[in-house]
């Protein structure tokens, strides 16, 4: 499991470095794993993660949802250092592959959806009115909200059972409702095909799965009669913006493509093609 907690511990005090606040802060500094994507640095109750050009678009989007009210995101510390973003550091247990216990559980489902929902809520407004250029992941018409672009539990802080915060908006975009839905059930329910190691039960469990995570969503009779098709379409995105980053230089992509994860992601999209009727069962039941 990659997560809070796993990091070495590294001290970095020296005799000169300030008063005992400061040098706690110096001390609990802590590298944290997880989509093997930046290298994050826990320092006390703050994460520093490398910036991208997009990120001017994710701190404004995550100074709303603070000015919202929203609490299940990290709040902008300090954007001052070159390169570097200084967020909230989100206590709890953030999953990876294959997912732990807590993560898989019923309760994570459903508290996953309604996270879900009310972030999208919380961005309904500022949806309106923010840029379309500039974010990493270019804008999908109709815009309706910000979606995430990777709410999956490797982005995802859980408390017990209960999924209470998320993070990682490097891929936020905005985009419909339903883009971000079909990728977050593909991740929650998992959709996977029965090859994939990191997948949980039947057909027909998952479509149970899919349906619970539709239902605290909230997801309307379109967007149910929409899921399959659209979550087929957003691994195929998902692919050619892998093999896009990856033909432009970005080591972690090529990673990914090199341990075959698009192949993985390709049959899951056939898979649930191919099952299409036992999901939508599942769905209207
Ligand atoms: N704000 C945060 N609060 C708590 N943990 C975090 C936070 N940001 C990152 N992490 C931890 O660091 C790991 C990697 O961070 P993430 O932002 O997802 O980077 P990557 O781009 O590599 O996926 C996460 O899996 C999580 O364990
Ligand atoms: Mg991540």
């Amino acid at each position: 499991m990659a997560g809070i907690g796993v990091g070495p511990l590294v001290s970095l005090l020296r005799p000169s470095d300030g008063n005992p606040a400061e040098q706690r802060q110096l001390v609990e500094r802590e590298t944290l794993t997880g989509g093997g994507v930046n290298e994050v640095v826990r320092i006390g109750d703050t994460v520093r993660r490398p910036t991208g050009p997009w990120s001017t678009r994710v701190h404004d989007l995550l100074r709303h949802l603070a000015a919202q009210g929203f609490q299940g995101a990290p709040r902008v510390r300090d954007t001052s250092e070159a390169g570097f973003e200084i967020l909230d550091f989100l206590p709890g247990d953030v999953s990876n592959y294959p997912p732990t216990a807590a993560a898989a559980s019923v309760e994570a489902l459903r508290s996953a959806a309604a996270l879900l929902r009310a972030y999208h809520d919380a961005t309904v407004e500022y949806a309106r009115r923010a840029p379309r250029d500039g974010w990493q992941v270019a804008a999908t018409e109709p815009v309706e909200v910000i979606c995430h672009g990777d709410y999956a539990p490797h982005n995802c802080v859980l408390s017990g059972d209960r999924v209470v915060g998320i993070i990682d908006f490097d891929h936020a975009q905005p985009g419909p409702r339903l883009w971000d839905v079909a990728y977050a059930a593909y991740r929650w329910v998992p959709m996977t095909a029965p090859g994939n190691t990191d997948g949980l039960g039947t057909t027909e469990e998952q479509a149970a799965r899919l349906r619970v995570f539709c239902d605290c969503y909230g997801l309307d009779d379109a967007g149910r009669a929409g899921l399959v098709d659209a979550t087929v379409a957003r691994l195929h995105a998902l692919v050619d913006f892998m093999h896009a980053q990856a033909a432009a230089g970005n080591a972690a992509f090529a990673g990914h493509i090199a341990d075959g994860h698009h192949i993985q992601y390709l049959n899951d999209a056939k898979y649930i093609r191919a099952r299409r009727a036992v999901f939508e069962r599942g769905l209207q039941a």
